[in-house]
């Protein structure tokens, strides 16, 4: 990483929304710096159960189980509960208070010129009928970040206005309560009395990966996922159906906007042989059907080591490294939330979390 830690470590954090298996833009786009930060930083990946309600709030056995699915793809993928802690939303109170706090400094208008919110509701199909808890759900990322006041937060490019206005509320906050002076730089907040940094988002090497149908991002509920536990066989199948631009045979090849020489882009890790299946892909010496089946091998080769990870993790061992993962999250937690009602003259009592 670029970005050298200093004495302390600074701190990272970033969640999935549980919504079924991660996907091959989840992992290029996000998995892959929490690998990388987790080694330097003081890292917390939290699964956002909490915003899963936002769109299926009857759904309480899926979002059960997809919470603990999300926990054996991280793990699987390599990230490490011995390096990182690994957390649930639902088991940290101080975020949800803090969403009280952070929803005041937050101008309604504002929240609705969010272009993720906009896009969500016109993706998802929502019309006007989304819960006023999905509006809200931004204001609990802000939360969700600022309680680990982190200096870093890892995500696809698609959460980029979460973590702008995670940014203004941030400002707005040390401005308000912690008498910070409006011309002091973002990275000095702290520094100037701030109870909170002002976190920069990360964003992944392919920020945006596109799904197999080559229109937009691959997204679970667009159906055009390639998903991390999806057996050889099923990549395999889903590889022949890349969208690569080309109308009939006949056609030339595409080399803009091809999704199968974007996954090769993104897996073939032999850089020599990529720049070889190009050239020839060019001179038409080799077709779609050969490319396609390039992409599949390459990915398959990422997965399998995965998938075989995953196999010996157990709910149960899910749930451990939760609790324990959990624990340590809301004495992080506490402590900002303790700050932060303390400049806010908020601060009576002091309290402890504790689990059975
Ligand atoms: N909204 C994010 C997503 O859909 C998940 C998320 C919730 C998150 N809270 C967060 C990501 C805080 C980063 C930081 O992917």
């Amino acid at each position: 990483m670029n970005d050298a830690p200093t004495a302390a470590k600074e701190r990272v954090l970033t969640g999935d929304t549980p919504t079924g298996s991660l996907h091959l833009g989840h992992y290029v786009g996000s998995i892959e710096n929490r690998l990388a930060m987790q080694e330097a930083y003081e890292c917390y990946f939290f699964v956002a159960n909490l915003h899963a309600l936002t769109t299926r709030a009857k759904d309480k056995e899926g979002i059960r189980a997809d919470t603990i699915h999300i926990v054996k793809d991280w793990v699987a993928c390599g990230i490490d509960p011995k390096k990182a802690t690994l957390f649930i939303h639902s088991e940290v109170p101080a975020i949800a208070e803090l969403t009280w706090y952070f929803a005041m400094l937050l101008g309604y208008g504002r929240l609705m010129k969010n272009p993720t919110i906009k896009d969500e509701i016109r993706v998802k199909g929502l019309g006007e009928e989304y819960s006023f808890g999905f509006l809200m759900y931004p204001v609990g990322q802000i939360a969700d970040v600022l309680a680990f006041r982190p200096s870093f937060v890892p995500v696809g490019e698609d959460q980029v206005p979460h973590i702008e206005m995670t940014r203004e509320v941030a400002r707005r906050f040390n401005q308000y309560y912690c008498d910070v002076a409006g011309s002091v730089d973002d990275k000095d907040h702290e520094e100037a009395g701030g109870v909170f940094p002002v976190p920069e988002a990360k964003i992944g090497r392919v920020a945006r990966l596109t799904g197999i149908d080559g229109t937009q991002k691959m997204s679970k509920s667009l159906n055009n996922a390639i998903y991390l536990n999806d057996p050889p066989k099923v990549v395999k199948k889903k590889c022949n159906k890349i969208f690569t631009g080309r109308g009939s045979m006949d056609d030339p090849p595409v080399l803009k906007g091809n999704t199968v020489l974007e996954y090769l882009d993104a897996f073939v890790e032999d850089r020599e042989k990529l720049a070889e299946l190009r050239a020839a892909y060019e001179k038409s010496e080799i077709g779609d059907g050969h490319l396609k089946k390039e992409a599949g091998e390459a990915i398959n080769a990422k997965l399998e080591p995965l998938q075989e990870r995953r196999t010996k993790i157990s709910d149960d061992d899910v749930i451990d490294i939760l609790k324990d993962g959990t624990r340590r999250a809301n004495s992080t937690a506490e402590e900002t939330l303790a700050r932060a009602k303390e400049a806010a003259s908020f601060g009576f009592f002091k309290r402890e979390i504790s689990f059975k």
